[in-house]
């Protein structure tokens, strides 16, 4: 399972990076908005960072409209990814720039309809919100258990990534479904390593090594 970084922070980018475990990076114009970046050179220097798909959003509502910012996004980098909205119009949208080699990721996807219709676009990634699924009382792992099913029957290509996630077990729960992706904020990539016994065990190992070094020194 791949694991995204869901932010435009260049710095948590730099620093999560180091660990070898970020397989690529989803942005939005609100995460753009809150690095306080120009949109252009947060990109670029994120996909220098990065290796892996680097997913940029426009703000276009036609298909003409979010070609054009496509077309310009993919000029930035060889890794970008054009982010288009769930509508009629993005997924026309979709249908040109793949054909033109620009790789999409359609956003805001919020039922198993849509989905299908994402994948029958031809779409290199669909991008089903959970954690607003279930603030809204509604399912968001359902939702990914019933596009994984629909994927897997009729062996479409397009991958799932879980957005929108809130906690280390959606990506837990994302990742025992099978799900191909999920793109999670630095806090919860953080929070993936912890465990309190973890840490507890650390810090006993560590004072027993002190003890028995010291237990040795004076035999
Ligand atoms: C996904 O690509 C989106 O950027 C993101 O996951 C949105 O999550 P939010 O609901 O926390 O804003």
């Amino acid at each position: 399972m791949k694991i995204f970084l869901d932010t435009a922070d260049v710095d948590k980018i730099r620093a999560l990076s180091a660990t070898g475990l970020v397989d690529g990076i989803t942005t939005n114009p609100t995460l753009i908005m809150k690095a306080g970046r120009d949109h252009k050179q947060a990109i670029i220097e994120i996909c220098k960072l990065v290796k892996g798909p680097v997913s940029v959003e426009g703000i276009g509502n036609t298909a003409e409209e979010l070609v054009k910012d496509a077309r310009e996004f993919a000029k930035w980098a060889p890794n970008i990814v054009a982010k288009v909205p769930m509508t009629a119009e993005g997924l026309k949208a979709v249908r040109i720039l793949e054909k033109e080699g620009i790789p999409t990721n359609v956003t805001l996807v919020f039922s198993a309809g849509q989905a299908l219709m994402v994948a029958k676009a031809g779409a290199s990634y669909c991008s089903p919100f959970v954690g607003r699924l279930d603030d809204v009382s509604e399912s968001g792992m359902h939702l990914i258990e019933e596009i994984l099913d629909i994927y897997d029957a009729y062996e479409f290509e397009t991958q799932v990534i879980v957005a929108s996630v809130r906690s280390p077990t959606h990506v837990v729960e994302a990742a025992k479904m099978g799900a191909h992706i999920a793109t999670v904020p630095p806090e919860i990539f953080e929070k993936l390593f912890k465990h309190p016994l973890t840490d507890k065990g650390i810090e006993q190992f560590a004072k027993d090594y002190a003890a028995a070094a010291k237990g040795a020194k004076n035999k």
